[in-house]
């Protein structure tokens, strides 16, 4: 007997280490590794114009394209794998935006509610894994060329960070909080942990 798909999300500031274990959980357990903004290619176009495009969009039209992207990526790649029967691992879900265009730019937590309901169509991650670190901390391991977001000033990172640690608070049973400052060999062991994996 299969087991069931799960469908399970990393969330975090910029820089706290994500990628890295969506890479090493994929490629172990043959899971579907996706992320967003930019599963898809439609999704890629969408990413380009969201973090280097030529102007920035207001923060509601930047909740909205980031939807918007999130509803071609839950309908086309999403739902169809965990039909299959594939585990899916998303870098980042409707809990970013949240995050970012909710507590960063103050956009109505009820707005960015009603938009992500309609965006997601009621998928809800089973588990959602906060890797959880300083901004300072995360800053300093960032790459050297940020987009347009990860160049915004430490207050906008620091409100992100504490809008993960309310969500992850207000819903213990879907989301563990890691404590990233630990090395990586630690990290990656409470992620296994959290999600059951030998
Ligand atoms: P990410 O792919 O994690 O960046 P990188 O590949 O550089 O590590 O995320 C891209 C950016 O998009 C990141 O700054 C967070 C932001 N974002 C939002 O602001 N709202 C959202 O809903 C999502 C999904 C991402």
């Amino acid at each position: 007997m299969t087991a069931t798909p799960r469908f399970l999300v990393i969330e975090g500031i910029d820089g706290c280490g994500k990628s890295t274990q969506v890479e090493r959980l994929a490629g172990r357990h043959g899971w579907l590794a996706t992320r967003e903004p930019g599963g898809t290619a439609l999704g890629g176009a969408i990413r380009a114009l969201l973090l280097h495009g030529t102007e920035a969009p207001t923060p509601l039209a930047e909740a909205l394209l980031m939807a918007a992207d999130r509803a071609h990526h839950v309908t086309t790649v999403v739902r169809p794998a965990l039909e299959a029967g594939t585990t899916v691992l998303s870098d980042r879900y409707a809990s970013s935006t949240v995050a970012y265009q909710g507590y960063g730019h103050g956009r109505d937590l009820e707005q960015i509610a009603a938009i992500n309901a309609i965006a997601t169509d009621g998928l809800v991650p089973e588990m959602t894994i906060l890797l959880d670190l300083p901004v300072a901390d995360a800053a300093g391991r960032r790459g050297g060329d940020p987009d347009r977001l990860e160049s915004l000033d430490v207050a906008f990172h620091e409100r992100v960070r504490s809008g993960y640690l309310a969500q992850a608070a207000a819903s213990p049973d879907r989301w563990t909080v890691i404590d990233a400052t630990q090395d990586l060999a630690e990290v990656s062991a409470a992620v296994d942990e959290a999600l059951g994996l030998p």
